[in-house]
């Protein structure tokens, strides 16, 4: 038989025509010899046959059944790839059925199943594993691998026996190496007919190299969980007679637990506790007393208890009604804002009137450094309440809000349950900063659970999860701050009334330089004593030329340099300074002015446009030119969608009014228009460029240069009509803070402008109703 692996002999000893015989629950590999029962009259039928003729049959394994029900199984079961077998022995049983001892051959294709009511056959073609793909070379580096494997898997004792390798190592030839190894393996129907279908020695040694693999890897995470669980017993058990010994000798020591159990005794009964939290808090003393006192889950109660009995119970601090003490606090703390101080004494007068009134929830909104935070803790000063600030920039759990769950040693309550802990009082001012930077994400919408917290409905028993009992947040004054409104959602920014807060100009900055920056500075680095002064013109040079912001943070932050400054040149000359704009630079570095001159020079194609930030108004330039191509409109700088369509509109107005212009035809067909949007970081969406773009448009296609002193903002129709915009009192100051002198703006936007007198000061503010006014203003003749 050793010479029927080599394939060619095969054929001619393999009648074509075999009979055959189904395998339940295990498939034959040629090299295995295999007893099996038979009881079926047509198999045997076949077998008889056989035994007579060439002793040949062919062994099919049957899928498993689905449903793990064992019926009758039909020839549609079998699979199609099996193994021929030669019949060394059969035995008659007593019953009727016969077994069989049979060796397997070779593999084989069935072509063809030949069924009737007589027999069971089937047409088949062997398989020769050695087929051209062969290659001696592969093949001996894949059995030295599989050895490798098989010994390290031998050595830790599992899936083979002790004599396995003693026998393996005797055998030489590949193909046996891979059946006998098979033979070994605890294979289900499918893994083994999957390997079996192989069809060339290189797939199969890989194929059980694979297995191999997969089943140490398996058997390695089984053995290192059994040796854990080994471990964490062991660890468990020692911790249990440790503690047994700690809880002796405490016992010996006097009681230190009892002190902190008849603390939290003392505060359930002391503390002016509703009802639920009354009998939860019972109900954890009396878990926590039972507990180990040094285990985890005594921590976690314990911490839970300090937490529940923390909270400032039934602890009102009283308003402050005086509206006239408000509005005195406010001037003290706040230069100019009239009309926001206005509203915030409405807003008192209400409240004072009707202290559970339901007044709405105030949002100060506006650019960076205006005030918002400070003028919340400004609320909470005249009101006399206590104050604490929550920062929701960042937060994207929900758990942040509604607090963790108790599982946990670090759980935590959620950040207003913290807050009104914090702050000893349930009716603190709580200024919910930042609340357009709230976040989604999968772990539960906080803004959600935020509204539950704002809704005067709800709010009265809001339920966290850590504490675990219903808490009222209805006594507590919410005041929201955000810099852009457009990301706050629509139910959220519903319950909240806004105050818009603009930038300031340089007047106003200088003032409240002059009056609150400049003497909390020196407070802030111990130079009240000291003659530490700032003359406006230092103060106007730190304005314009170190600072770029609407709102006056980074001032306040370049004065309070002055001051350490100040201090230092004191500290090592005994003598004060005087900062002067002469001196300034030696104290701060260079003045950084350069981009307003960017601003100034008439170029063709560059237009001043002005632009609307969450962080206050913007000088953006944009820039077009014409390039040789063929008529394509090319945008860079990370344009949105709407002004790429402005883009568009823009050119299609320029094709209309070619003729008006000058513009050669030729333009639009052998050329490309590129227009850029510099200034990477300021997002450019808005139809608000409309005219801006326009103006470069034409620029580039007629040659004339724009007028730099010009900057504009407005949407543009497609028939050249400009649509009014927002935010226009930013981006006037934005202007005017780059020295920009003339300022085009939509006539339809002229209610905007009242009451923006101060603004205007210095400024040439030209309202227009069409394009064609605009380009008359900025188009320069050639
Ligand atoms: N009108 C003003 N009068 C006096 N000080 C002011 C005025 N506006 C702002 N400030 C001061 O400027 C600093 C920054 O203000 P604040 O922190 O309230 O800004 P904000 O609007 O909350 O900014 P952000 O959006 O960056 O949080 C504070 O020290 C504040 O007191
Ligand atoms: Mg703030």
């Amino acid at each position: 038989m050793e010479n029927k692996k080599k394939g060619v002999l095969l054929d001619q000893e393999i009648p074509m025509i075999l009979p055959i015989i189904p395998t339940i629950d295990v498939v034959v590999f040629p090299h295995m010899v295999v007893p099996l029962l038979i009881l079926d009259e047509k198999i045997i039928k076949g077998l008889e046959q056989q035994q007579d003729e060439t002793r040949k049959v062919l062994l099919l394994a049957a899928h498993q059944p689905s449903d793990n029900q064992s019926g009758p199984i039909s020839i549609t079961d079998l699979y199609k790839i099996g193994t021929v077998a030669n019949i060394m022995r059969i035995m008659n049983l007593p019953d009727g059925g016969v077994k069989v001892l049979i060796q397997g051959l070779v593999k084989a294709q069935v072509d063809e199943i030949l069924s009737d009511d007589e027999s069971l056959h089937a047409r088949v073609t062997p398989i020769n594993l050695t087929d051209d793909t062969f290659n001696e070379k592969h093949v001996e580096v894949q059995i030295k691998q599989l050895l490798t494997l098989v010994e390290k898997i031998a050595a830790s004792g599992k899936i083979f026996g002790p004599d396995f390798q003693v026998i393996l190592s005797q055998i030489q030839d590949p193909e046996r190496i891979a059946d006998f190894i098979l033979s070994h393996m605890n294979l289900t129907v499918e893994q083994a007919q999957q390997l079996l279908e192989k069809r060339t020695i290189h797939q199969l040694l890989d194929g059980i190299y694979d297995y191999l693999q997969h089943e140490m890897e398996l058997s390695n995470v089984q053995e290192k969980i059994r040796s854990e669980t080994r471990d964490s017993i062991n660890k468990s058990q020692r911790e249990y007679y440790l503690r047994e010994q700690i809880k002796a000798i405490q016992k010996e020591l006097g009681d230190e637990d009892e002190n902190e159990f008849n603390e939290f005794r003392r505060k359930i009964s002391d503390l002016q506790l509703p009802e639920e939290a009354r009998i939860e808090a019972g109900k954890q003393l009396k878990r926590l007393e039972k507990t180990s006192p040094d285990s985890m889950e005594a921590t976690v109660l314990r911490n839970h208890l300090e937490w529940l009995l923390g909270m400032p119970w039934g602890v009102y601090t009283k308003d402050n009604t005086s509206i006239n003490d408000a509005k005195k606090l406010l001037d003290a703390h706040h230069f100019g804002l009239d009309e926001i101080k206005e509203r915030i004494l409405d807003f008192l007068s209400v409240r004072a009137l009707k202290a559970d009134s339901d007044v709405p929830i105030l949002c100060f909104a506006g650019p960076a450094g205006v005030g918002k935070t400070s003028l919340g803790k400004s609320i909470a000063d005249c009101l006399g309440r206590n104050y604490f600030r929550i920062a929701l920039g960042g937060v994207y759990d929900e758990s942040e809000i509604r607090g963790h769950r108790r599982t946990y040693v670090g759980a935590l309550p959620g950040r207003f349950i913290q807050a009104v802990r914090k702050s000893g009082s349930m009716n603190p001012v709580i200024i919910i900063d930042e609340i357009d930077k709230i976040g989604m994400s999968n772990r539960g919408d906080p803004s959600a659970a935020l509204l539950e917290v704002l809704d005067p409905e709800q709010n009265h028993s809001f339920y966290d999860n850590y504490l675990g009992v219903h808490f009222d947040l209805s006594k507590c004054l919410f005041v929201a701050t955000a810099n852009d409104l457009s990301t706050i959602q629509g139910p959220l920014r519903d319950r909240m009334e806004i105050i818009q807060l603009s930038g300031y100009t340089s007047d106003e900055k200088l003032s409240i330089a002059k009056n609150h920056l400049v003497t909390r500075a020196m407070k802030k680095t111990g130079l009240e004593k000291h003659s530490f002064a700032l003359a406006d013109n230092t103060l106007e040079d730190l304005i314009t030329n170190y600072t770029r912001e609407s709102g006056v943070r980074d001032l306040e932050r370049q004065i309070q340099k002055l001051c350490s400054k100040f201090a230092r040149y004191y500290v090592e000359n005994k003598t004060e300074t005087i900062f002067t704009k002469e001196n300034l630079p030696e104290f701060l570095g260079p003045r950084r002015n350069a981009s307003e001159l960017t601003h100034r020079m008439n170029k063709i194609g560059v237009t001043n446009g002005l632009a609307w930030t969450p962080f206050g108004g913007e000088v953006l330039q944009v820039e077009a030119v014409l390039i040789p191509g063929s008529g394509r409109l090319i945008l860079t700088g990370q344009l949105g969608e709407v002004m790429k369509e402005s883009a568009q509109a823009a050119m299609s107005y320029a094709k209309a009014h070619a003729i008006a212009f000058g513009i050669d035809q030729k333009i639009f067909t052998d050329y490309d228009l590129h227009i850029h949007l510099p200034a990477g970081a300021i997002p450019k969406d808005g139809p608000s460029a409309g005219i801006t773009l326009l103006s470069s448009v034409l620029s580039a296609m007629t040659g004339r240069a724009i007028n730099a002193d010009f900057a504009m903002t407005g949407e543009l129709s497609l028939h050249g009509t400009v649509l009014p915009i927002g935010g226009l009192k930013e981006k006037i100051l934005a202007a005017k803070q780059n020295g920009l002198k003339n300022v085009i703006v939509p006539r339809r936007n002229a209610n905007d402008l009242i009451g923006l007198d101060r603004l205007q000061e210095g400024l040439n503010i030209i309202l227009v109703e069409e394009a064609e006014e605009v380009l008359n203003h900025v188009l320069m003749p050639h």
